[in-house]
C-alpha cells in the first residue's frame, strides 16, 4: 500500500499569506491529507503567542508544524519598507536550507510519509528548482489577487513592449499588453514595482522569476471564484490551464469547519482567525451602540506604513466627513514621529465624540457587524475578499504589491468602491467617506451584494471553488498511487 499523501506548505512570511495558507492547510487535513506547514522561526515564535491559533490545528493528528530560518535577528522589524531584506534572508539562508531539508528527508518521520506535494507561496521560485530535482509536484497558491498576478505573468510582454518600467509621467496612459484589461488598465494600476526604482529593479526580478516559473509548476491555487475573476481567469488558463478557484477562501473554510466531523473530544472553537496579533474586541461592543450602516472601518492590513502626513490627513478627512469611524492603528503603521502637541484639539474631541482607536480588531467580525457602512482599506487581497463577502463598499487607498491592480478592479470592474490611490488628502477622503456611505451607498451596496450572493454560492455544495477544492483534494491524492 503506497503511503497517505502528504502536503508541504510553505508561506510567505507575513500576515495575509499565513492567514490563509493555514485555512488551506486546514481544509486539507479535514480531507484526511497529512499536512505539515513550514513558517520561518520568527512567524512561528509569533504563532506560539497565539494560543487559540496552535491549540485548533493540535486537534488534527495528521497536522504538523515546521520551521525554518529567515536569516535575520528576532529584533529586526521585518516591516514593508525592509521587506527586502526579508527577501535577501530567503534567498542566502531559507533557500539553502529548504533544499537540504527536502534533500534529506526531514519531512518524514515515523507519523508522517515522505511529502508528496509541495504547495508555497507563488514567489517561491527557488520551491520549483528543488521539487523539478527531487521530482515531487508543485501546485503554487497565489496569496495576491488574480487581476494582479495576471499583470505579474505579464511582466515579461510588458517589459518588451516598453510599457516597464515606467516614471511618475504619463501614469494615466492604458496599459496595453495586459488582455482582457486594455479599456480600464493604467500604468498607476500596474503594482507599485512597475515604477522604477532601485526597490522596484529587486522586486521585478522577483515577480519575473515568479512569471517564469508558476506556469511550470502542476497547477497555481489562488483565492477567489469564478464570476468574481472570468474576465482575467480566461486569458490567465492560457498560460497556466491548471487553476483552482478555491475562493473565497475564508467562507469555504468557515463553511467545512461548520460541517466537518470533529477530529478530537475537543469542544469546538468559535474563534478561526489566524492572526498574529491579539485582537481587541471591545471595538465589537462601541460597533453594537452606532446606528445601522453608519461607521467607516479604517485599516491598511498588516504591512503598509503610511507617513506622519499621510496619517494627519486621513485623521482630518475621517474627522470632517462628521461619520463615526473604527481606526485600526496597528503599532509601527506610521513611519515617522510626531509629538503629542502637534494634534489640534478638536481632532481629539471629535474623535472621543465619534471615533474609536484600536491597535488589531477581529476585522471578519468587524466587517459583518450591521453598524459598518464601509471600509477604508489598503486594498491587501484578504481585506477585499472578506469585504466583499460581507457586502462592505470600500475606499480603495493603496499602498503596494498587488493593491493598485485590485483598486483599479474595485472601483472600474466590480463598481463597488472609489479608488483614491496617489493621494491622500483630508478633503479627498472627507469627500469619499461622504459618498460611500451617502450618495453612491445604494448602488455599491446592490453591486457588492451580488457578489456576495454569487461567491456564497460558488463555496456552497457542488458551487465552483467548492468542487475546486474537491478536485484539488483528489489531485493530490492521485499524485500518491
Ligand atoms: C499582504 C499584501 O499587503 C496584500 O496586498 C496581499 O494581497 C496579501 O499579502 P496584508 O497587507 O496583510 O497582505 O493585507 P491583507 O491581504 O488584506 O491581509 C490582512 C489580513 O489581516 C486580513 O485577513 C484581515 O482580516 C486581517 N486583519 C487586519 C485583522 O485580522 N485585524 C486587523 O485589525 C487588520
Amino acid at each position: 500500500m503506497s503511503p497517505p499523501p502528504h502536503v508541504l506548505i510553505f508561506p510567505l512570511p507575513m500576515q495575509g499569506p499565513v492567514n490563509c495558507m493555514l485555512k488551506l492547510a486546514e481544509l486539507l487535513c479535514l480531507s484526511g491529507i497529512s499536512v505539515t506547514v513550514l513558517n520561518t522561526d520568527h512567524i512561528h515564535r509569533t504563532l506560539l503567542r497565539r494560543t487559540n491559533v496552535l491549540s485548533r490545528f493540535s486537534r488534527y493528528r495528521n497536522f504538523r508544524f515546521q520551521t525554518i530560518s529567515d536569516g535575520l535577528s528576532d529584533d529586526h522589524p521585518r516591516s514593508s519598507e525592509r521587506f527586502l531584506e526579508v527577501f535577501e534572508g530567503m534567498r542566502t539562508v531559507t533557500e539553502p536550507a529548504f533544499r537540504e531539508m527536502m534533500i534529506s528527508g526531514c519531512f518524514s518521520s515515523r507519523s508522517a510519509s515522505p511529502v508528496t506535494v509541495i504547495i508555497p507561496d507563488g514567489s517561491f521560485s527557488f520551491a520549483l528548482d528543488v521539487a523539478e530535482e527531487i521530482q515531487i509536484p508543485v501546485i503554487y497558491f497565489e496569496t495576491v489577487s488574480p487581476c494582479a498576478l495576471w499583470t505579474y505573468l505579464r511582466l515579461p510582454d510588458l517589459i518588451d513592449a516598453g510599457e516597464v518600467p515606467f516614471n511618475g509621467n504619463d501614469l494615466d496612459v492604458l496599459v496595453e499588453s495586459v488582455p482582457g484589461t486594455e479599456t480600464f488598465l493604467r500604468r498607476r494600476d500596474l503594482p507599485s514595482f512597475y515604477r522604477g526604482d532601485n526597490l522596484a529593479n529587486h522586486v521585478m526580478q522577483i515577480i519575473l522569476n515568479e512569471a517564469r516559473h508558476v506556469p511550470r509548476a502542476y497547477g497555481v491555487i489562488v483565492n477567489t471564484f469564478d464570476v468574481l475573476d472570468a474576465s482575467v481567469l480566461v486569458h490567465m488558463r492560457k498560460l497556466c490551464p491548471n487553476i483552482y478557484c478555491v475562493g473565497p477562501l475564508h467562507t469555504l473554510h468557515k463553511s467545512r469547519l461548520a460541517v466537518a466531523p470533529k477530529p478530537t473530544t475537543q469542544k469546538p472553537q468559535s474563534n478561526v482567525s489566524n492572526s498574529l496579533w491579539e485582537e481587541d474586541r471591545t471595538c465589537l461592543s462601541w460597533l453594537d451602540l452606532q446606528p445601522a450602516k453608519s461607521v467607516v472601518y479604517v485599516s491598511i492590513g498588516s504591512m503598509a506604513r503610511m507617513t506622519v502626513d499621510q496619517f494627519f490627513e486621513l485623521w482630518h478627512g475621517l474627522v470632517n466627513s462628521g461619520k463615526p469611524f473604527l481606526w485600526v492603528q496597528r503599532p509601527g503603521s506610521v513611519l515617522g514621529e510626531y509629538d503629542d502637541g502637534q494634534v489640534p484639539q478638536y481632532l481629539v474631541d471629535e474623535t472621543k465624540e465619534r471615533g474609536f482607536i484600536v491597535t488589531w480588531v477581529p476585522q471578519e467580525e468587524v466587517l459583518a457587524h450591521p453598524a459598518i457602512g464601509g471600509f477604508l482599506t489598503h486594498s491587501g487581497w484578504n481585506s477585499t475578499m472578506e469585504s466583499i463577502m460581507e457586502g462592505v463598499p470600500m475606499i480603495c487607498w493603496p499602498f503596494y504589491v498587488d493593491q493598485q491592480v485590485n483598486s483599479r478592479f474595485v472601483s472600474e470592474v466590480w463598481k463597488i468602491g472609489l479608488d483614491i490611490k496617489d493621494t491622500c488628502d483630508r478633503v479627498v477622503i472627507e469627500k469619499a467617506v461622504n459618498n460611500l456611505i451617502h450618495v453612491k451607498r445604494d448602488d455599491f451596496s446592490r453591486s457588492v451584494k451580488a457578489l456576495a450572493e454569487s461567491g456564497a454560492r460558488s463555496v456552497a455544495e457542488d458551487g465552483s471553488s467548492y468542487m475546486d477544492l474537491n478536485r484539488l483534494v483528489e489531485d493530490i491524492k492521485s499524485m500518491n498511487l
